[in-house]
């Protein structure tokens, strides 16, 4: 048996955060040996040659040598914020999960990004942006890993990386290098008409925040809650900004990406430096779990589609308020890990075809971005729960497991601690019907709809701000060298509506097609378009 010297957490006992964290007097080498000198290599005379006896040196080039880890594969760009959740409990009565009981209040790290730029880009820009939030409860991580806009460009994972390398600079050029405004993106979402809802927020003031601190959250899939009792309901998770939601117009944000690049992360922790701490209320639109998965006739597992909130209203779960900005952007904003398979006991997926692709893809771009298996020991991924794995060594291991016997049942040294009082504890998957039906590659027919709530988000946007979506159209499809790409958008933009179609077609000076088939008949949704208000809380 090994020593016993580490928690379960594989925090060494007796070792201080502050040991870990380098603190001291005096410099060291990493094996703590102390030095008299970081200024100077070890020459023969003050002429050199410098020596290769050096360990200092060496030690300290080499370090540096491999400072860099690779970036997200997307959303590489982020800042991050450390805050509380306090639970309103409102949400007692469809889950069981801890952190959201009354009064429950739970540490969370909150990080923002864009999507398609690279590490380095600007903040600006027009994207979608990411809201990954990691709440630390007791029991165990939850990640709501969702986004500022509330539906997707695909309806399917495995399109996942078609869309992301249309939307990624061109191969041969690495052009653009942060913005939407190129042919394989357009190409792309022209021939996809599923994307066209997705395309259409980042064509309006959505796709271009003015802060961090003014955008909503979607976690856009239909999650599963499951109460006490076992029954279950279906939600969609809001999270609201307190601020409201208010977006730069693209002049302003052309001018801010060239006068200071970093205006987001900035103005993110200004804010808290300041004591003006950013906080928005989490919200769940409800639905009933049945068979179907439809609500008033939307297919809830198709996540390019949204419910109308006067249709299913946001109710108030809790508070998020973001309190305190990392101390080392590396240590914290960069090996963060958020997984939507993260799940706490109450909350459960559904079979969004789209979910279940995430649900692999994260944990494995990890293992690559983070150097291996145990990434989950880093400081900022640790859970503030008891871990007890059987999870064993792999590259970057810091903890020294204790025992012998890494499974259970062992007679060794432990029993089995699953149920052995007949009670149902930690994380149980809902027992979910899986029906009896054909193997096929195929979506179901209730997807096909791409344009009806296109066309609710375009009938439901003020004036000036259909103005701002046609100009964006207008700029983004000039910046286009194919004709043909020009064309099949122009068609797409039919399918919703004419004005929008004839204005960006007039920009371009190309001629207006005509719908190629009748346009959904909608009332406009005044609750989609809800820029510069305050949420209504309950
Ligand atoms: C990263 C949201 C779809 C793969 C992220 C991040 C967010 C996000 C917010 C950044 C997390 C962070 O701050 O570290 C979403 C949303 C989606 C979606 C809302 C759709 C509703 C997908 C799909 C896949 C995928 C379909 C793959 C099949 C990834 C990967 C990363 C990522 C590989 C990088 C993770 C890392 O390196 O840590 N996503 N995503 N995402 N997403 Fe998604």
């Amino acid at each position: 048996r090994g020593p016993e010297p580490f928690t379960p957490t594989g925090q060494p006992d007796g070792v201080s955060q502050e040991a870990l964290a380098q603190g001291g007097a005096y410099l060291t080498t990493a094996q703590g040996t102390r030095l008299p000198d970081s200024d100077h290599s070890l020459k023969a005379g003050p002429r050199g040659p410098v020596l290769l006896r050096d360990q200092h040196l060496r030690e300290k080039i080499t370090h540096f040598d491999h400072e860099r880890i690779p970036e997200r594969v997307v959303h590489a760009r982020g800042a991050a914020a450390h805050g509380i959740f306090r639970s309103y409990g409102t949400a007692g009565k469809v889950t069981k999960a801890a952190f959201l009981a009354e009064g429950a209040e739970t540490p969370v790290f909150v990080r923002f990004s864009t999507v398609l730029g690279s590490r380095g880009s600007a903040d600006t820009v027009r994207d979608t942006r990411g809201f990954a939030t990691k709440f630390y409860t007791s029991e165990g991580i939850f990640d709501l890993v969702g986004n500022n806009i509330p539906v997707f460009f695909i309806q399917d994972a495995i399109k996942f990386p078609d869309i992301i390398h249309a939307g990624k600079p061109h191969p041969d050029r690495e052009i653009p290098q942060a913005q939407s405004a190129h042919d394989t993106f357009w190409d792309f979402v022209s021939l996809h008409t599923e994307a066209t809802h997705h395309t259409l927020w980042n064509m309006s003031d959505r796709g271009i925040p003015r802060s961090f601190r003014t955008m909503e959250g979607f976690g856009v899939h239909t999650f599963r809650l499951v109460d006490a009792a076992g029954a279950t309901t279906l939600v969609k998770f809001h999270w609201k900004p307190k601020a409201g939601v208010h977006s730069l117009v693209w002049e302003e944000a052309q001018l801010i990406n060239g006068v200071d690049p970093d205006f987001h992360r900035r103005d993110l922790a200004d804010a808290i430096e300041a004591g003006a701490f950013p906080q928005w209320e989490l919200g769940i639109q409800v639905f009933p779990d049945t068979p179907e998965q439809l609500f008033e006739g939307i297919d809830l597992l198709d996540p390019t589609k949204i419910v109308p909130e006067e249709l299913a209203p946001v109710q108030p779960i809790g508070l998020l308020t973001l309190n305190a900005n990392p101390s080392n952007f590396f240590a914290e904003t960069e090996q963060v890990a958020f997984h939507v398979g993260n799940l706490v006991p109450g909350i459960d997926v559904t079979d969004d075809p789209l979910l279940a692709g995430r649900l692999f893809s994260y944990l494995d771009t990890q293992i690559t971005r983070l150097g291996g298996p145990n990434f989950t020991q880093l400081p900022i991924n640790r859970p503030h729960a008891v871990v007890n794995d059987m999870l064993r060594d792999g590259m970057h291991q810091t903890a020294v497991h204790s025992g012998a016997a890494p499974y259970k049942p062992n007679s060794l040294d432990g029993g089995c601690p699953f149920f052995a009082d007949g009670q149902e504890r930690g994380y149980v998957e809902v027992p979910v019907e899986v029906a009896s039906a054909p193997r096929v590659r195929e979506a179901p027919a209730t997807f096909a709809d791409h344009f009806t709530q296109p066309r609710l988000f375009w009938l439901s946007l003020t004036p000036v701000e259909r103005e701002h979506v046609i100009a964006a159209y207008t700029f983004e499809l000039g910046k286009v060298y194919e004709q043909a790409i020009k064309e099949r958008t122009l068609q797409v933009l039919a399918e919703i509506d004419p004005v929008l179609c004839e204005q960006v077609a007039a920009g371009l000076g190309l001629p207006a097609p005509k719908a190629a088939q009748p346009l959904p008949s909608v009332q406009p949704s005044p609750a989609l378009s809800q820029v510069g208000k305050e949420w209504p809380t309950a």
